[in-house]
């Protein structure tokens, strides 16, 4: 992988910390053109989150097995595999064999039901590469961050972020790139929790299922005009423009898993009622715009004066177990 080589001046055996904010699909990535190297069939661009981070930390050493802690706890499980795998890709990458400790604490609030997976990804793609003795530059990270979640390659940048589908095989030009950095435009997201569950169908067994529906094609050959107007909106700090593509966006991918086989259905009833209010408050006046990803979670994008009364209207909503409001957020760092 480009820019991929071993940095001779940090020697494994260092402990490394990074963190990294979760971020949401404003143009949705939803569907894989590979599945192994998780390369998408579109582009994608997204908000990063501030106040929405996980922490990751990594030391490698001569113990005899890897060690992973998340959230404190070591027990084996599905997490602990899929991030020891990513560790294993790194090492194999960095030409080294000594094992690793891995400890990941997340800063999502539990049971908001927002999967972190994109923060863990691209906070382990920081800590990780850097404890192998490798220094890779953003793009390089955000390549690696797509390989343990494809949004996590999102989350390598600040602000409003392009991932790019690319063409490769090898998915190298499936990379994302800033397009907006925090400070660029001060918009807010309001977050609205609708069930704190843990979701029953992950993103990729959506993403597969979403093959088989007759709307998918054409949620493909749809995407790159999506793209090529919200990266208009953003750059004329465009509210109502992004916003309503924003919404085609999400509403078009749930669409197709509404017409998959079996059928997929990721809302609840809360999650209908809130997107009523959110188009309620519109007709008076209050701009926001909705954006939901593979669960229950109403997402609304809108300026930050309007926050407090779109925050307060979902609060309102029966159904809804908590609102949070998030402004633009920083991308993956190292820190202590
Ligand atoms: O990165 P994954 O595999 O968790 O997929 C993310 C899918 C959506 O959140 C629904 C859309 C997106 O672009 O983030």
């Amino acid at each position: 992988m480009k820019g991929l080589e071993p940095d001779r001046s940090t020697m494994p055996g260092a402990d490394t910390t990074a963190r990294a904010n979760v971020n949401v699909a404003l143009i949705k990535y939803w569907g894989k053109r590979d599945t192994a190297l998780n390369l998408p069939s579109t582009g994608s661009i997204s908000l990063t989150l501030d106040g929405l981070w996980v922490k990751a930390s990594c030391a490698f050493g001569d113990g005899s097995v890897d060690e992973c802690l998340i959230d404190g706890s070591g027990e084996a499980g599905d997490d602990a595999t899929r991030v020891l795998r990513f560790v294993d890709l790194i090492r194999n990458e960095a030409g080294i064999a000594a094992r690793a400790r891995v400890n990941t604490t997340s800063g999502v609030p539990k049971g908001i039901g927002l999967a972190s997976s994109a923060a863990a990804f691209a906070s382990l793609a920081v800590a990780v590469s850097r404890a192998a003795g490798m220094r890779l530059e953003p793009p390089a990270l955000s390549a690696l961050a797509r390989r343990g979640s494809g949004s996590a390659a999102r989350s390598i940048f600040g602000g409003f972020v392009e991932w790019h589908r690319g063409e490769r095989p090898d998915g190298r030009d499936s990379i994302a790139e800033p397009i907006l950095p925090p400070a660029g435009w001060d918009v807010r997201m309001v977050v609205a929790v609708t069930s704190s569950a843990r979701k029953a169908i992950s993103s990729s067994e959506g993403m597969q299922r979403a093959a088989s529906s007759p709307l998918y094609p054409p949620w493909v050959e749809s995407a790159e005009r999506d793209l090529a107007e919200a990266r208009r909106a953003i750059a004329a700090r465009d509210l109502e423009a992004l916003g309503l593509v924003a919404e085609h966006s999400a509403l078009k991918m749930h669409a197709i898993g509404l017409a998959a086989r079996p059928p997929l259905v990721y809302w609840l009833g809360a999650t209908v009622e809130c997107i009523h209010r959110v188009w309620a408050l519109r007709e008076e006046g209050t701009r926001g715009y909705v954006t939901i990803d593979a669960g229950p979670q109403v997402k609304v994008l809108c300026e930050p004066a309007d926050a407090p009364t779109i925050a307060g209207a979902l609060r309102d909503v029966a159904g809804v177990e908590r609102v949070l409001t998030c402004a633009p957020g920083r991308g993956a760092e190292v820190r202590g």
